[in-house]
């Protein structure tokens, strides 16, 4: 026996060609895909403030970033509106207006660059809604199943005749992909895809999105009647199948980073396209430890993005898409 090692890891580790080598997970702006929010009128640019470096865009700007994203090689957007005040009610019903500011957005994006990028678009009551939940309540605040899911398939029909390319329920209702599929199915839209928001948590990193698209303020109580408990895997496990079985073309872990587990169990399980979002408090997170000089803000994002990866996603749902890609194209 020699007293040496004779396989030594190191080895393939100690220069840059070596490494490039034998990397196991590559990153690409193709693993991407951008969340934007939209704001009313022309011209607009509102930083959110508890998303340093995110802003809402109106609708002519909104264009432009879909652009950006085009030119840095993401391939997908995912939009979300900031709803005016005014058109927020109890039974959401904004959400099924053809002309409101998510299919107007939708529709101009569409115009100007046709399938040279997917418009994802998330299906759920809560940027419309008076209450900030994302369907239909009871006199108690409960949220019904079947009422809200006959509303989000109307909603997630209004955003595909608008022209979305992908549909995202992320409101949890049991049985809501089967219907949203019937639907498209009846009404010839063979090709809109539906990433299920499958695996998706009641989590306290929800807070800076729900200051983007205006809900916070609103929502009383929590979400805990519907999304799901933090302390369960095995459940995770049974939504996704559940979505798939529905017709689901990819499925979704949410939050990101504090549930890799789920994703790589996911990843192991199912053989579907599967997606995780790095929410508005894991980019929040990032960008404080940027901030306070706890960390380099471009090697954070890559590692973050990569661990996504490397744990089995197809692609990664980040506010930091557009920096990340310009990271990865320089
Ligand atoms: C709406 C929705 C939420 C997010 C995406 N879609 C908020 C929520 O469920 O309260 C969160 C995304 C983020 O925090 O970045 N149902």
């Amino acid at each position: 026996m020699p007293s040496f090692p004779s396989t030594r890891l190191r080895r393939t580790r100690s220069t840059s060609w070596s490494r490039n080598l034998v990397r196991e997970t590559r990153l690409s702006p193709h693993d991407l895909i951008w969340p934007l929010f939209i704001t009313s009128g022309n011209g607009v640019e509102e930083p959110v403030a508890s998303l340093p470096g995110v802003s809402r865009w109106s609708v002519d700007n909104i264009v432009d970033r879909a652009r950006e994203a085009v030119t840095l090689g993401i391939p997908c957007v995912a939009l979300f509106p900031n709803t005016p005040p005014d058109k927020r009610s109890d039974d959401g019903a904004e959400a099924l207006n053809p002309d409101n500011l998510m299919c107007t957005a939708i529709r101009a994006v569409k115009d100007a660059l046709g399938d040279e990028i997917g418009v994802l678009t998330d299906v759920a009551l809560d940027p419309y809604t008076s209450h900030g939940q994302d369907g239909l309540i009871d006199e108690k605040g409960y949220v019904l199943n079947d009422a809200t899911s006959e509303v989000l398939t109307a909603q997630a029909l209004n955003q595909t005749e608008a022209g979305a390319d992908i549909i995202a329920p992320s409101d949890m209702m049991d049985g809501r992909i089967g219907r949203i599929r019937n639907a498209l199915e009846g009404g010839g839209h063979h090709n809109t895809q539906i990433m299920a928001y499958s695996a998706k948590y009641a989590s306290a990193f929800y807070g800076p999105f729900r200051d983007a698209v205006g809900s916070g303020g609103l929502l009383k109580g929590d979400k805990k009647s519907y999304q799901m408990d933090p302390a369960n895997a095995d459940e995770a496990m049974r939504e996704i199948a559940m979505d798939i079985a529905e017709g689901a073309d990819s499925v979704m872990v949410k939050p990101g980073l504090p549930y890799l587990d789920i994703v790589r169990s996911a990843a192991d399980g199912f053989n579907i396209p599967l997606f995780a979002y790095q929410v508005s408090g894991e980019y929040a997170m990032i960008e404080a430890a940027a901030a306070a000089g706890a960390g380099d803000r471009d090697a954070l994002i890559l590692e973050t993005l990569m661990a996504f990866k490397r744990a089995g996603c197809s692609g990664v749902l980040t506010y930091h898409a557009a920096y990340a890609a310009r990271l990865l194209n320089d």
